[in-house]
This record gives C-alpha cells, sequence and structure tokens, in this order.
C-alpha cells in the first residue's frame, strides 16, 4: 500500500525582515525579564516592616517578630493559600484573612471606644444614628492609620483600644482554627497546638497592621490600602485607580501596534507542493516516549478527580457524600493536587513532545532511548515525591522546615517542596542543554522550509 499524497503549504516572505523572529523574541524577554525583576526588587527594597515587638501602651508585649515569623512558617507548611489567603491572593472558599482580621480587629476597637467593651458587631456600627457614627469611624480611622512603628527600635506601639480588640480577635480566631469550618471547609482540628494557634493568627494581625497603617511619609498603607476597608479607612488611593487603567489600555494599544507593524512589513505568499508522506519507521528513543502520554493521561485523570473532589468541599464542607473525606484530604491537599498536577502533565506532555520529535530532525542518537527512560524515571520520582510530600505537609506530619523542603512551600503553583522545584528546574534545564548542545545539521537543511517553527520545536 502506498502512502497518500497530501499538500504542504510552504511560506515564503517577500518582504525581507530587518530583525528575524528569533531575535524580536530574545529582545521581547529581555524587556519583560527586566522589568519582572526590576520590580521584584522594589517589592523587596519597599517590604513592609516586621516589628521586633508589637507591645501595649505599658509596655505589655503583644506579639513578637518569632510569632509572626513561626505563624507564617506554619500557615504556608499547612497549606493555608489553598484555604483562603491574605493580601488577596489564594482561595477564596475561607476569607481572605487580612481583610477579615481587619475588619474584627476595626470593629472590636470601635466597641471599646464606644462603649468600653469589644464584643460588638456590625449591627451594632449601624445602629448608631448617622453623625455619632461618623465620629466613632473617624476615631477608628485614626487609630489604624497612624504608623506607631518605630523603625529605631524596631518596635511598633498598639494603642489601648487597639490591645483590647487583638485580643477579642485572637479569641475568636483560636476558636475557628481549633474546630474548623463546614462553609469554609477547614477541618476540625486543622491546628491542635495553642501555640500554633497564637502564632498563625500573629501572622494574620501583621498583615492586617501592615494593610492599614500609613507608610511613612504617604498617605496610603504599606499594601496601598488593601484590601478595602470602609471602617478602618482603607479606600483605593485615586492614582492607583488612574494607572490600573492606563497600564491596560497601554497592554492594548502595544499589542495593536505590535500587530499593525508585523503585517505591514510582512507579505507572504503561500506555495502548495504535493508530497507523498513517507512514515519514517518508530524509533526505540519515540517507543519509550509513548509512555510519557500514557503518564501524562495518569496525572490528568487524578488532577480531575481532586477537582471535583475540591468542588465538592464547597457543598459538603467536611466530606463527600457522607465520606469524611476531609480527615485523610482535605481541601487544601485536594486544590494543592489539583492546580499541581496540572502543571506536571502539561509539562510531561511539553516534554514528551520535544522527545517524540526530535529524532524527525536527524539520526537518533545512542542510547537516546535509555536516556528518556532515565527522564521518566526521574519525572516519576518528582511527582510523586512531592505529590505525597504535600499530602504530608498540610497533614502536619513534616513540621514547618521539612514541609518547605519535601512537603507544600505554600504558594500558589509552586506547592512541591523546594527540593522538588530543583529537581524538576534541573531536569528541564539538561533537557535544553542536551537538545542545543547536539549538532542541528538536519536543522539546517530544514530551516528553508520551517525556520522558526523548528527553532520553536526544539
Ligand atoms: C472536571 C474538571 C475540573 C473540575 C471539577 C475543576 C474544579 C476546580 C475547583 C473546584 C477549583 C477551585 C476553585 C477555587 O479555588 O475557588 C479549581 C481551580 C483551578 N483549576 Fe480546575 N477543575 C477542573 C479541570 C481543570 C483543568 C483541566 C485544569 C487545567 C489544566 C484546571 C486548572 C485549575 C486552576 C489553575 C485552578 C486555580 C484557579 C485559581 O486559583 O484562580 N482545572 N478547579
Amino acid at each position: 500500500m502506498t502512502n497518500p499524497a497530501i499538500d504542504i503549504p510552504i511560506t515564503t516572505s517577500s518582504v525581507a525582515r530587518r530583525w528575524s523572529l528569533p531575535v524580536w523574541l530574545v529582545i521581547i524577554c529581555f524587556v519583560t525579564f527586566s522589568v519582572l525583576l526590576g520590580a521584584g526588587v522594589a517589592i523587596w527594597k519597599n517590604a513592609p516592616p516586621i516589628p521586633a515587638i508589637v507591645r501595649s501602651p505599658s509596655h505589655e508585649i503583644i506579639l513578637t517578630q518569632a510569632d509572626i515569623k513561626n505563624g507564617q512558617e506554619t500557615y504556608l507548611a499547612r497549606g493555608g493559600q489553598h484555604i483562603g489567603s491574605v493580601w488577596g491572593h489564594g482561595s477564596y472558599l475561607a476569607p481572605d484573612w487580612t481583610a477579615d482580621f481587619l475588619h474584627r480587629w476595626g470593629l472590636a476597637t470601635a466597641g471599646v471606644l464606644y462603649n468600653e467593651s469589644p464584643d460588638f458587631e456590625q449591627t451594632d456600627l449601624e445602629a448608631i444614628a448617622a453623625p455619632e457614627r461618623a465620629s466613632l469611624e473617624a476615631r477608628v480611622k485614626q487609630q489604624f492609620k497612624t504608623n506607631r512603628y518605630d523603625s529605631e527600635t524596631q518596635e511598633l506601639l498598639l494603642t489601648e483600644a487597639q490591645v483590647k480588640g487583638i485580643e477579642r480577635v485572637f479569641a475568636d480566631y483560636s476558636e475557628l482554627l481549633k474546630h474548623g469550618s463546614a462553609v469554609h471547609s477547614i477541618p476540625n482540628g486543622w491546628f491542635a497546638d495553642d501555640k500554633q494557634i497564637h502564632d498563625v493568627s500573629a501572622f494574620f494581625a501583621w498583615t492586617a497592621w501592615t494593610a492599614a497603617a500609613n507608610r511613612p511619609g504617604s498617605p496610603f498603607s504599606y499594601t496601598a490600602n488593601w484590601p478595602h476597608d470602609d471602617l478602618i479607612g482603607n479606600q483605593p488611593p485615586a492614582q492607583f485607580l488612574i494607572w490600573s487603567i492606563v497600564s491596560v489600555i497601554v497592554l492594548i494599544g502595544a499589542i495593536a501596534t505590535f500587530l499593525f507593524i508585523y503585517l505591514r512589513s510582512e507579505e507572504e505568499t503561500v506555495e502548495t507542493k504535493q508530497q507523498t508522506l513517507e512514515l519514517p519507521a518508530i524509533t526505540p528513543s519515540q517507543k519509550v516516549t509513548s509512555l510519557f502520554f500514557v503518564v501524562a493521561m495518569a496525572l490528568f485523570l487524578v488532577q480531575i478527580g481532586a477537582g471535583m473532589i475540591t468542588a465538592h468541599y464547597a457543598v459538603e464542607g467536611h466530606g463527600f457524600y457522607g465520606i469524611p473525606l476531609d480527615k485523610f484530604l482535605p481541601y487544601a491537599a485536594s486544590r494543592t493536587w489539583h492546580l499541581q498536577l496540572a502543571v506536571f502533565w502539561i509539562a510531561t506532555c511539553w516534554l514528551a513532545a520535544g522527545l517524540y520529535f526530535a529524532p524527525s530532525f536527524g539520526r537518533e542518537p545512542k542510547y537516546q532511548g535509555i536516556a528518556n527512560a532515565g527522564l521518566l524515571v526521574a519525572l516519576t520520582v518528582v511527582v510523586v515525591g512531592s505529590v505525597v510530600g504535600v499530602w504530608a505537609g498540610i497533614q502536619g506530619i513534616l513540621g514547618n522546615k521539612y514541609s518547605f523542603w519535601f512537603g507544600h512551600q505554600g504558594y500558589e503553583y509552586v506547592e512541591l517542596g523546594r527540593v522538588w522545584q530543583l529537581l524538576l528546574i534541573g531536569g528541564m534545564v539538561f533537557l535544553v542543554v542536551a537538545d542545543v548542545s547536539r549538532p542541528p545539521t538536519c536543522l539546517k537543511e530544514r530551516r528553508k522550509h520551517y525556520g522558526f517553527k523548528s527553532f520553536l520545536l526544539l
């Protein structure tokens, strides 16, 4: 049986481009990564301080830097960003803890200022007559917006009302973190240890302070008045709204300009050539590479399963059709698996596509099949290690220190422990170096037909 004849479109450009597309790619990567790195340095330099001591006017120590840092590590190690969020990024089944803590703290402080009691709800505030309420709100704003951090001594002074308010919020959080909540899919006993509960609350309190207190010399807070809260005076500054709108317009304008210039300078002619398909024999490395796709499909199925469990938790916070699943696979773990496995199966397909097509560009190097099998084993070790690791981190089995390295780093999309992340990056870099160092004679031959596409594929 002869192979069918197919039409192959060959595109040629009649206008010579001053710079080729790979050069543009390098320029764009250079510019955008420079901006990204510049922004990273600016964020690092302007990060809000973590006070050595947070104290009351009577010199009582309310929190220490060690409490806040330990709370942050504990929160991240236990997959906190997959249950709620701080400073606005993370999951939203539970509240944004910065916003929640800040508002509770604002209300409790208002209660102390109003009638000496921190037991004060939103309804109590709304029941106050308008003029009196406005005066109370102005006093609450003054308490929270004034920055009482001393950079010399590294001490943060809270007002008497704020101290009474924060104690009330700590009591609320102790209840929530210990006994969980079906509405927010927080398992009963998420934290059993009182010290951990105190420190995680201290971390939330610190994020709330940074969101409220004005940055020195500035009319808005360290987080540019985010999250929004009218009670403590967090409204978005006008220039941020304007710059957000301007940036969207600039983005759309830049894309339009690029397309305009590209399409104007490009006159392509498409020629169609008939060619009989040659189906080359499958090489040993390609046979091994097919297994990558089997692994990717398995990961995809588990990812979808984890997505379905995650979705169900929004309805039945503690379980799955009556099974108390949150004891073994809590929301934070199923959501983490859902996101992390998506990254893994996409990366596996990307690797596999490159490996599968590579022999079509020339002769297959000796032992390539064994090398690909080695890569598959390495990938499996990283996937299994990180999937088990994030689960163990969330369940509190690994402790804060080991969770960072082998369990859960706590970030979204980069959940896997740092060791697994480094191994994955190492594998990718090795693959790129191995590909680029291979003499691309075949690529040169084919370049006239496929050009930039061959470059991208490699
Ligand atoms: C039956 C299929 C799926 C179900 C039931 C499902 C369910 C979910 C659920 C419940 C969440 C959490 C939403 C939240 O935090 O509020 C989620 C988030 C997410 N899912 Fe899926 N998912 C499915 C398929 C996929 C696929 C195929 C991908 C990617 C290849 C994907 C990528 C993501 C990502 C990236 C997030 C995080 C979004 C964010 O944080 O904003 N999902 N999914």
